[in-house]
């Protein structure tokens, strides 16, 4: 089963994801999973193990268990590569021992200092903050991304962890459009506009953390599963399947694309068996009410930086500005259309009586009018330009303006 993108390339809708797979496993994961039928892998520069997938490709290719045309490979550029997307690409190619990529993503939002092509360092200044570099803009990395469609290296291009703005800004600058928005998304973080938007646009959802992250997250993150939820145990049990399998067929069924990753055999089997039942209406439905708004993988940990937080802090400013600027008597609403971690109209009633939630921000581009915001004390720490890159980048505010 695969999902047609923008492009008319199909995409199979279950994929291998290989990130903290052991270099040793992947030969034997890879090999067994394409005899399971697995004909989608999703790989990344940073995950430190293209070139065991390479060998393991290459011996499947070589025994003639599959056809290089039969998989759908996807691989990233890192953020410490935004200025040598070319060399990246070519890199990734060369280790994953491979003509062309079937998808080529770029793997977060931000740019950071350069540290050697491949290399994928994720440098920190010396208060322990992720080393970002500023002359880089997502759109001059996009436009190289467009680039290597034309060479043919790559046959679709996309973004991953784009928020909403991002996406949208991404949408109006590129001439080749994202195929793929690449984003966790599970029952416990359903990202219902981001997923919807991506979707109106003609953007393919991938969902990434299908599991929740599962054990792997617990343990990195101290995150809680979405697999423990009694919900899930009863639906398994009405079902006649496993809570795994439940909840990747319900990312199916939102028509998200899902890449759940193990290093186990018994569960590569598993998590491919979810195409022979569906999940009724009322139990969609039931899963849809457990959102918990709830990101288990935080990169956060190793950056000292939250970007998400960022543009929560950002979003506050922006709507307090507003509200200064208008007037708390001006009847001034506001209702910032995005995905849960802004939920602005809630904290908004929670931080100022004198907002409503109605109208909406439309995300766009005015830049230098924030710089003020630079001196503001929630935005000190961060000391980047990352939130002026946020804002600079999704906040228009139709129809009012702050001149
Ligand atoms: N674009 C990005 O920034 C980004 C970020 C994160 C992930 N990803 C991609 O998404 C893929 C999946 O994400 P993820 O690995 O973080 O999370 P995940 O697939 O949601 O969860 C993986 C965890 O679930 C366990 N698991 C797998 N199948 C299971 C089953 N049937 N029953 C119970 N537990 C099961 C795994 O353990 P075992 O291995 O022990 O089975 C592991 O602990 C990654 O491999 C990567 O390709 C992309």
């Amino acid at each position: 089963m695969a999902i047609t993108l923008n492009n008319g390339f199909k995409m199979p809708v279950v994929g291998l994801g290989v990130w903290r797979m052991e270099g040793k496993d992947v030969r034997d994961l890879i090999i067994n999973s394409i005899k399971l039928g697995y004909r989608h892998f999703d790989c990344a520069a940073d995950y430190k193990n293209e070139a065991e997938v390479g060998e393991a490709l290459s011996e499947a290719f070589k025994t003639g268990l599959v056809r290089r045309e039969d998989l759908f490979i996807t691989t990233k550029l890192w953020n410490s590569d935004h200025g040598h997307v070319l060399e990246a690409c070519k890199d990734s190619l060369k280790k994953l021992q491979l003509e062309y990529l079937d998808l080529y993503l770029v793997h977060f939002p931000v740019a950071v200092k350069h540290t050697g092509v491949g290399q994928t360092g994720s440098p920190l200044d010396k208060d322990g903050v992720l080393d970002i570099d500023t002359t880089i803009s997502l759109e001059t990395t996009w436009h190289a991304m467009e680039d290597l469609v034309s060479k043919g290296l790559v046959r679709s291009i996309g973004i991953s962890n784009y928020d909403i703005f991002l996406t949208r800004d991404c949408l109006a600058y590129s001439k080749v459009k994202p195929a793929v928005n690449q984003i966790e998304t599970h029952p416990y973080f359903q990202r219902d506009c981001l997923v919807k938007f991506c979707q109106k646009h003609g953007i393919c959802v991938t969902a990434h953390t299908p599991l929740g992250g599962a054990a792997a997250n617990t343990e990195w993150f101290g995150t809680v599963s979405c697999l423990d939820d009694p919900v899930f145990k009863a639906l398994a049990e009405k079902y006649k399947k496993t809570v795994a399998q439940i909840v990747l067929r319900w990312g199916i069924q939102r028509d998200t694309v899902v890449i759940p990753k193990t290093s186990k055999f018994e569960r590569l089997k598993e998590n491919f068996e979810v195409f022979d039942f569906e999940l009724a209406k009322e139990d969609m439905d039931q899963i849809k009410a457990i959102d918990r708004k709830y990101r288990t993988n935080q990169p956060a940990k190793f950056w000292g930086i939250d970007l998400c937080q960022i543009h929560v802090v950002a979003t506050l400013i922006l709507i307090r500005l507003l509200a200064s600027k208008l007037g708390a008597d001006s009847g001034f609403k506001v209702h910032v259309e995005d995905e849960y971690e802004f939920d602005a109209p809630k904290m908004l009633k929670g931080n100022s009586e004198t907002l409503d939630p109605v109208v909406v921000l439309i995300p766009s581009a005015p830049t230098n009018q924030f710089q003020w915001q630079s001196k503001h004390p929630s935005c000190l720490h961060y000391k980047t330009s990352l939130l002026w890159l946020c804002l600079a980048r999704s906040c228009v505010l139709a129809p009012y303006s702050l001149e």
